[in-house]
């Protein structure tokens, strides 16, 4: 018997969006200069105009945070400090759906990850920095309680929201004050939450947002009046940035790409490990610096879990992103979809086997069913550079030591999975991989209170737990 889905839309009454948005300054609205489109890529339709951020946007918002940090800020007990991210979170909370909604159109995501991942991690972050805000003294990390002053973050498109929790919350637990540049494709969510602090009445010029492209990110990372600056997103502008900021005084963190490898050796509860793999690559439409987007399989059960998750495979719902029964959405912008499609091109000129599940795809917006290679080998493009979208790379091993070099042969180092019953074989595997957080027989699991961040070139530094509030006190290393 087969079951058929009826459609199970979100509304989005729920949001309010304006025709056009200004900058959010020292606690009020400023007009922008000159604007951009902010769209929804499931369907190109235009949501609204973005304002793009000018170099004396950037120094009026620095203005605004250096004077909040002198005059408000810093001279707040922690315990008061504490009490306004307790009402931010509150308030994020209250607002979930409006969130999830504003966030799923303006990003492409399904729904059911903005609804259950995206906002609650987000209001979650929020949480656990509040607690930690009177607490810094006991938080054991080997710096002073200082913070830095005025920080200035930029961050991606694939997680708007939770990305500027991860950077907002410890910000101002420590201290801080924040001006902040949403990526510009996914500027609404941040928009959203400076009517947050508003609601707040979080003192104006501790949080600035400016929108913008990477000319406006640039001002930011130039600007001689930021102490720190936090960076999440391409290690290309990772790069550019670390040399812009290297001859200064100002404190960096950086978390870049990924080349994850989820590695499932023989002896793997094989269905459980193929919900694994699914979730590993297709969550958020494979838009994960974290991705498990390199399958490392051992030879002796390669065929049957590759069998089997092409089965599961082609049980993948893609389509509308506000449709609760959505798995898969829509791909975050036109340049993405370009950048998936000429690395898939190149996996197929270099000879390896594609594969992609049998999905009708909309017409408008852009799409990419969820696909995988076989035969990849490590010279292959798609075995090294990050692809960041739906797309799997799987590569075979035979013994435990062939996979840990396999698996540590990449310029990266964010993630790891491994799939075993063994937990002395998931010990000793751990103990080998070059990866910042390694997940066994999981994936793509996130909590505030566990520190996430890379080694080689995906960045420096750590975010979340008591290892991310480091980050925003002074004395921690550069
Ligand atoms: P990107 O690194 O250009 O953009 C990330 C943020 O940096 C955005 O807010 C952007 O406006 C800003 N930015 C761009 N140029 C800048 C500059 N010179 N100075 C300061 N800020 C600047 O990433 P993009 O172009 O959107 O994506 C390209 C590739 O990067 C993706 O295909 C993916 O492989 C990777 N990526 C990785 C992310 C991660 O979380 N690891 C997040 C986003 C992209
Ligand atoms: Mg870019």
């Amino acid at each position: 018997m087969i079951f058929e889905y009826a459609a199970a839309p979100e509304s989005r009454s729920v949001v309010k969006i304006d025709p056009v948005y200004g900058h959010f300054i020292n606690g009020k609205w400023v007009n922008g200069s000159s604007h951009f489109n902010s769209i929804n890529p499931a369907t190109e339709e235009v949501l609204s105009q973005i304002a793009l951020g000018t170099a004396a946007d950037v120094d009026a918002a620095v203005k605004a945070a250096r004077n909040a940090f002198d005059k408000s800020w810093s001279k707040l007990s922690g315990r008061e400090r504490g009490k306004y991210l307790f009402r931010i979170a509150r308030i994020m909370q209250e607002r979930a759906r409006e969130f999830a909604v504003l966030e799923t159109l303006d990003n492409g995501k399904p729904i059911r990850e903005s609804r259950d991942v995206d906002v609650p991690l987000s209001a979650a972050h929020f949480f656990y920095h509040a607690g930690w805000a009177d607490k810094l003294e006991y938080a054991g990390v080997d710096t002073t309680t200082a913070p830095h002053g005025v920080v200035g973050q930029i961050i991606p498109w694939n997680f708007p929201l939770l990305m500027l929790a991860w950077k907002v919350a410890p910000a101002l637990a420590t201290g801080n004050t924040v001006v902040l540049k949403p990526a510009e494709t996914t500027s609404l969510t941040a928009l959203l939450f400076a009517q947050v602090c508003q609601q707040a009445g979080l003192p104006d010029g501790v949080v600035n947002i400016v929108t913008g492209d990477g000319s406006t990110g640039s001002a930011i990372v130039n600007h001689p009046g930021i102490d720190k600056i936090a960076f999440t997103g391409s290690t290309e502008v990772g790069k550019l940035i670390a040399r812009a900021v290297a001859p200064t005084n100002k404190s960096l963190t950086l978390e870049l790409g990924g080349k994850g490898a989820n590695i499932v050796f023989g002896d793997a509860a094989i269905d459980e490990t193929v919900e694994g793999i699914v979730n590993g690559i297709f969550f958020n439409q494979g838009h994960v610096c974290c991705a498990g987007s390199r399958l490392i399989l051992q030879e002796s059960i390669a065929d049957e879990v590759l069998e089997k998750l092409k089965r599961r495979m082609d049980k993948i719902r893609v389509g509308d992103p506000l449709d609760k029964n959505t798995d898969l959405g829509a791909i975050n912008s036109a340049e993405q979809l370009a950048k998936i499609r000429e690395l898939t091109a190149a996996g197929e000129a270099e000879g390896a086997g594609r594969w992609s599940a049998n999905c009708e795809l909309p017409t408008n917006g852009f799409w990419f069913a969820p696909t995988i290679f076989t035969g990849v080998t490590q010279a292959h493009r798609i075995a090294r550079e990050e692809i960041f979208g739906p797309v799997l790379s799987v590569l075979t091993f035979r013994t435990p030591a062939e996979v840990i070099e396999k698996a540590n042969n990449t310029p990266f180092g964010l993630s790891a999975g491994i799939w075993s019953e063994k937990g002395s074989n998931i010990l000793w595997a751990t103990q080998q991989l070059r990866a910042g957080v390694i997940w066994a027989n999981t994936f793509n699991k996130f909590d505030p209170a566990s520190p996430f961040g890379g080694y080689k070139e995906s960045g420096w530094g750590r975010e979340g737990g008591r290892h991310g509030l480091s980050a925003y006190l002074k004395g921690s290393a550069k």
